[in-house]
């Protein structure tokens, strides 16, 4: 049997403890975790102090390759890009506590607007050369640099110069994915974001939608934007989590939902 002496004395040593001191401890535990992480290679996205902050970034699958000039870090020889959360929604909603990320290696995304790249680029540095992302871009001039500076150095995208309204029409895109991820900022982009899931999404499915609240409604509040689009999902999708990316992005929300068809 325990001492009863013994047991006292415990809690007498955690009620003096000094809160400053306990502040400080949980600090350092909180940076032994995430360095830890750092050790790990099953991990997606991998945090790393720079200029005194701790930073989110990806294992660079084109090692000396930029994006968009975001910082190359090496670390025990593996090359990280640190991944800029006032440039990318995803990463920003990683930045205000996102708790569900399905990208992980060989995950399978059908990615709607993929504008230049910066965000499909982590998503191919995440998903690994066994996974694939199927990026639909339908303006032209941003489908080119898209080409030139992402595309055509990593084997894992699959760039789809297309409408997102026209899902029928991508020819490339085979078999069901694991994730999409919609970000085209059209007033009717959650019926098109549907529509695709429909088409492609997998059972159990995880859907990303960037709410855009001015390019939906200028007229309306913000928060009461985000409750309607989301309305629009409950059919279909069950509901995980909503996030404000303030203040990596104004007027922006992210919704993660389950397809549940
Ligand atoms: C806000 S930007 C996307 C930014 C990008 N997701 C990122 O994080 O790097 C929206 C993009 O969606 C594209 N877009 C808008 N409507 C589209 C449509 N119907 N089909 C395909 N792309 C579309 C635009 O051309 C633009 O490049």
């Amino acid at each position: 049997m325990k001492d009863p002496v013994m047991v006292i004395e415990e809690k007498v040593e955690i009620e003096m403890k000094d809160p400053v001191m306990a502040k400080e401890e949980e600090k350092v535990q909180t940076q032994i975790e995430r360095e830890r992480s750092l050790e790990e290679d099953n991990q997606s996205y991998f945090w790393i102090k720079s200029e005194g902050e701790q930073k989110i970034s990806t294992e660079n699958l084109v090692p000396g390759n930029q994006v968009y000039k975001e910082k190359l870090i090496i670390k025990k020889g593996i090359e990280y890009r640190l991944w800029d959360p006032f440039r990318s929604k995803l990463a920003a909603s990683i930045m205000n506590k996102l708790e569900n990320f399905p990208f992980k290696n060989k995950t399978k995304v059908l990615y709607l607007g993929a504008s230049t790249g910066t965000t499909v680029s982590h998503i191919s540095d995440i998903v690994g050369p066994s996974g694939l992302v199927f990026a639909v871009e339908h303006a032209s001039r941003v489908a080119r640099d898209f080409l030139d500076r992402v595309a055509t150095h990593r084997s894992n995208i699959m760039p789809i110069l297309q409408d997102a309204r026209k899902p029928k029409e991508y020819f490339s895109v085979f078999g069901k994915v694991d994730v999409v991820y919609v970000d085209i900022a059209q007033p009717d982009q959650t019926q098109i974001a549907i529509d695709n899931c429909d088409m492609f999404l997998k059972k159990d499915g995880f859907f990303f939608l960037v709410i855009k609240t001015r390019s939906i409604d200028v007229t309306k509040a913000p928060k009461r934007i985000v409750e309607e689009e989301i309305e629009k999902l409950r059919d279909k999708f069950e509901i995980l989590e909503s996030i404000d990316l303030h203040p990596y992005d104004k007027d922006h929300a992210m919704v993660i939902a389950k397809y549940k068809n």
